[in-house]
């Protein structure tokens, strides 16, 4: 059994994520903002833990993930504005890999998307640049970090019902893929050390996840 920390915890994802994770025997705590999210958490079997991860420390935040063997970050801005794209996307998801590494917490998995990288071409004007950006300058600094990371690029994320197969691969071109299924690729890499250093970026498509991921 594990302790697992998902931030964002009452995301999309993320109660698709806890119900799987605490119906295979692991724990979760479920970081969320907002108090009147508790009970859709608890309902997916997790235990909501208050936390804003906007304004919280990095020294703040170890406190609180201490004792936890993985950590997934789910939590989005959703498109509120540039300056709070950068706050949640990229500055608190930096202060999070600074935390986990403070509080020893061995093993981190980011929810970034398909395609992140520094050089994703977009100009400034475009409404996702903050996104892109953001998205990208948080995954670098996870690469450099001290941690057992893994960073999942889902393509476009849409809420049909899990599939259980995708397709994997940089090549593969950006399509679509459900948030159910997310949820179970970040279950399945969480299982797999071999996941370990990788970005797995990936579609729904015709191979079940555990194949789909493994090297
Ligand atoms: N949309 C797409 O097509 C797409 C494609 C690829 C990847 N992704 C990535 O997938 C991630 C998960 O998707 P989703 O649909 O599950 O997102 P979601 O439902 O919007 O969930 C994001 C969660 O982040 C939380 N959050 C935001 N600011 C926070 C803060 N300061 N402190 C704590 N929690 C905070 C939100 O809480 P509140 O409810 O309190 O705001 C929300 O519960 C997204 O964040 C995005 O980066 C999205």
């Amino acid at each position: 059994m594990t302790q697992i920390a998902i931030i964002g915890g009452h995301g999309k994802v993320a109660l698709h994520l806890a119900k799987i994770l605490t119906g295979t025997g692991h724990t979760v705590t479920s970081f969320i903002r907002n108090p009147d999210h508790a009970a859709d958490v608890t309902a997916s079997g997790a235990t909501p833990l208050l936390a804003d991860v906007e304004t919280l420390a990095a020294e703040e935040l170890a406190d609180k993930l201490t004792g936890f063997d993985a950590l997934v970050w789910s939590a989005g801005a959703g498109g509120g504005g540039a300056e709070r794209t950068y706050a949640v996307d990229r500055d608190a998801a930096i202060r999070s890999m600074d935390a986990a590494h403070q509080s020893g917490v061995k093993r981190y998995v980011m929810v970034s998307y398909k395609g992140s990288r520094a050089d994703h071409g977009a100009s400034s004007e475009d409404p996702m640049f903050a996104y892109y950006e953001a998205k990208a300058a948080a995954d670098d600094y996870l690469r450099a970090k001290d941690l057992a990371w893994t960073i999942l690029g889902p393509s476009s994320l849409n809420l049909d019902s899990a599939t259980g197969k995708i397709e994997v691969g940089a090549d593969v071109p950006a399509g679509e893929t459900s948030r159910e299924n997310v949820a179970l690729v970040v279950a399945a890499v969480l299982e797999n050390p071999a996941t370990v250093g990788r970005f797995i970026e990936f579609n729904d498509g015709e191979t079940p996840i555990e194949s789909a991921i493994a090297v």
